[in-house]
């Protein structure tokens, strides 16, 4: 027997092994399980959905059934906890999932997903953080830290680009390098290099027309080269197109069981030499290490259920996001006052999560009615009305009629609105961003009847609230809140608990604002995204939109002031260190938890740069009249870009504003500085142009020397009219009559300045 156990001798294990016996291991056993050796003692492990809770499935042969899986905690899906804006709490989150799954013998829990929100119509938005990288990379990196802590690895999904559910299997996202790498990839690089999951999980679709399953770019290039990454990267089930290039590409794993087909291609390719036993070996190895720390994990005897369904509603209470409060009428008096009308089947059935492979099995479910009724019980009346059915499209008469009997009987009515299942579910997108007409019709007839309406909503991705807001003086944006969502409500409604929450996405006021308009979900074949940088907040900004309520916007039941913003520069040049402290305080006279946010805008650059970027964030809980000073430091990458010409990030010198905002709208202080930046110039080639040569010295000098008095050069360095001139490359200059300079003492000079390409300007 072999053992597998860290640290593992991989050249020992390697050499024992047949090239059948390593193809098999790149292989699952059934849906859910890797293959293991016996002849070796190389054990199969059990790797299992994710990611907001345990989904392990009775039979693990099926896939089949998503109904159908052992209890375990559902805490809230990623859109509800990114609302928390809080990694401790995802770190503890993280540590209960871990638990659960020691508890179930299950070595990898598939998740977090980090796609970015492009669209508000993406079926899985549920699953996902943010419209913002920086935001859902340090959530994500939270919670897989804490999974991990337990000895149980996590998978960080699906790399890369997986923006929509339709075509997801096939689909090519057509997206320039700068935006992947500002926009689309800093999450998951984020959760690489700081919290190091066991596994990435590879998308189904393609970028720039390869599979992410064959994208050696993506999986070697970007993944272990750049960002240095060492685990084991997984087939999403079913995203293996051609297996041989799938194991060149940096795909180690496939999932689930290609009941042999992929061990054959693979033992094919390598006969045919198109496929190396070094790249074959590579892939095992990562195999290897994988089942081997899988062996660390301690087993537990069961889990604190009590314990884990309290965390569910602590998470809850810190996901939901108060959109509005027109007059404070939130919170409601526990004590005193008339009737409060219930309304709405959300009520009294939760919709807690989304449909697809995350779908858990609660080990219980709390409804807001129950909730409510209990807090309530013996000091005010509760009246419920269903109002309406989920899932219907039209309104019912009778229940409508109910519910405005119930409204006009009560102080207040708490209308429970949101989105039916069947709209929010992995496999396809939505059509629209509305609320189904008979909830719209419901709240219009309730508010007819009473002023004092507040809604609550349960919905995994924005939803528009423009048509009908005004119907309600206050709003509780609930996103779908997990299985204490319940409890949590009737906490935030009573005021037992104020809320905290902003949003990690933006409402828009419509959805012909948002700027994947014309190219989601694609065609062809094909989605190009075709707005660059500009998703989210990004986008709003840029075209001074007016949106329903700003990304990191959320209200408390108490107010928040700013001061003392102070800003030093610790480090500068190409990896500048900036620290930022303000002052947060409690103005109101209630407890509460305000997150401040801090934004870079660059101002004057040579490229294109959004008007402002979210590059640090803290959550401070503090008492009435309290305040708390909050340091944040910024390194380079909170100023840098991706530059194309040079293959990197830089940090170009020049002004930068940061901003301490509660919101992205809603920005309190500002400060200015001035950093020196790399100095970085692309390296000069034959094909540059004069004006690419004269922004550098040395060049200049060659170049002013050359064609000083020329009448080539009299008209290229004339002020007003050489700029048409100024913009040809200098290898077609070089063939033009009266040219001073031959392709071939060009590229003389060239090589001079390329050897001291690190001079600056
Ligand atoms: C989903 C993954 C999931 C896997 C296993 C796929 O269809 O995209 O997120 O982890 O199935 O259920």
């Amino acid at each position: 027997m072999t053992d597998i156990r860290t640290p593992v001798d991989l050249p020992a294990l390697l050499a024992g092994l047949t090239p059948e016996e390593k193809a098999a291991l790149l292989d699952g056993s059934d849906f859910w399980h890797t293959q293991g050796n016996e002849r070796l003692g190389i054990p199969a492990i059990m790797l299992t959905d994710g990611p907001h809770g345990l989904r392990k499935q009775a039979t693990s042969a099926e896939n089949l059934t998503l109904t159908t899986s052992v209890p375990a905690t559902c805490f809230p899906p990623a859109v509800g906890l990114a609302s928390s804006w809080d990694p401790a709490l995802l770190r503890r989150v993280g540590e209960a999932l871990g638990d659960e799954c020691r508890a179930a013998d299950v070595a990898v829990l598939l998740g977090p997903g980090v796609n970015m929100k492009r669209s508000p119509l993406c079926g899985r938005n549920f699953e996902y953080f943010s419209e913002d990288p920086l935001l859902a990379g340090e959530l994500a990196a939270a919670l897989v830290t804490g999974i991990q802590s337990r000895d149980v690895g996590a998978s960080v999904k699906h790399f890369a680009a997986n923006n929509q559910e339709t075509d997801r299997m096939t689909v090519s996202a057509q997206v320039d390098e700068r935006t992947l790498r500002e926009i689309y990839l800093p999450a998951f690089e984020k959760v690489v290099t700081e919290a190091r999951p066991w596994t990435v999980m590879c998308s189904y679709n393609k970028i720039n027309g390869v599979y992410a399953s064959e994208n050696h770019w993506l999986l070697t290039d970007v993944l272990r080269r750049d960002w240095g990454y060492d685990g084991l990267v997984i087939s999403d089930w079913g995203a293996v197109n051609r297996r041989d290039r799938a194991v060149a590409a940096g795909l180690d794993l496939e999932m689930p069981s290609s009941r042999g087909a992929g061990t054959q291609a693979i033992l094919d390719a390598v006969a045919a030499g198109t496929l190396s036993e070094t790249e074959v070996d590579q892939a095992v190895a990562n195999v290897l290490t994988l089942v081997a720390r899988s062996q660390e994990r301690e087993p537990l005897e069961g889990f604190d259920e009590q314990a884990h369904h309290a965390l569910a509603r602590e998470a809850a209470l810190e996901s939901a996001v108060l959109l509005k409060n027109e007059g404070g009428i939130l919170p409601l008096d526990p004590a005193s006052g008339g009737a409060i009308a219930v309304i709405g089947e959300f009520a009294r059935t939760p919709r807690f999560q989304g449909a697809g492979s995350s779908r858990v099995n609660p080990t219980r479910v709390d409804s807001a009615l129950d909730s409510l009724r209990a807090a309530l019980a013996g000091r005010r009346a509760v009246l419920f009305a269903p109002g309406f059915v989920i899932e219907a499209d039209a309104a019912d008469e009778a229940l409508v009629a109910e519910a405005v009997a119930a409204a006009s009987a009560a102080d207040v009515a708490v209308v429970f609105l949101g989105l039916p299942p069947s709209q929010e579910s992995e496999g396809w997108d939505r059509e629209h961003m509305e609320l189904p007409r008979d909830q719209r019709e419901l709240l219009a007839a309730v508010a007819a009847v009473n002023p004092n309406v507040a809604v609550v909503l349960s919905n995994g991705a924005a939803v528009t609230v423009s048509g009908w807001q005004h119907q309600a003086r206050a709003v509780l944006e609930g996103w779908l809140l997990g299985q204490a969502g319940g409890a949590a409500v009737a906490d935030l409604l009573l005021g037992a608990v104020p809320p905290s929450g902003k949003l990690a996405e933006t409402i828009p006021v419509r959805l012909e604002h948002n700027p994947a308009i014309g190219s989601f979900p694609g065609e062809n074949g094909s989605v190009r995204y075709g707005e660059g940088l500009l998703i989210g907040y990004r986008w709003y900004d840029a075209h001074r939109l007016e949106v329903s309520y700003p990304f990191g916007h959320g209200l408390s039941y108490t107010s928040f002031g700013y001061r003392d913003f102070d800003v030093e520069v610790l480090a500068d040049g190409a990896a500048p260190r900036v620290r930022v402290a303000f002052t947060v305080v409690n103005t109101g006279d209630r407890a509460g938890t305000e997150i401040a946010q801090l934004y870079v805008s660059d101002p004057a650059a040579s490229v294109y740069r959004p008007e402002q970027e979210l590059r640090g964030f803290a959550r401070v809980e503090l008492a009435p009249g309290a305040s708390q000073r909050v340091e944040l430091e910024l390194g380079a990458r909170a100023f840098a870009y991706w530059h194309e010409g040079l293959g990197d990030w830089d940090v170009e010198g020049g002004e930068f504003e940061l901003r301490i905002g509660a919101s992205s709208r809603d920005i309190r202080m500002t400060a200015t500085i001035t950093l020196a930046g790399s100095g970085s110039v692309a390296p000069l080639t034959v094909d540059s142009t004069a004006e690419e040569f004269l922004a550098r010295k040395d060049a200049r000098d060659w170049l002013t020397g050359t064609l000083a008095n020329t009448p080539l050069g009299a008209r290229l360095f004339n002020e007003r009219y050489g700029r048409m001139m100024r913009a040809i490359p200098l290898v077609r200059l070089s063939r033009f009559p009266g040219a001073p300079f031959t392709e071939a003492t060009l590229a003389d000079a060239v090589r001079r300045f390329t050897s001291a390409n690190a001079e600056g300007p």
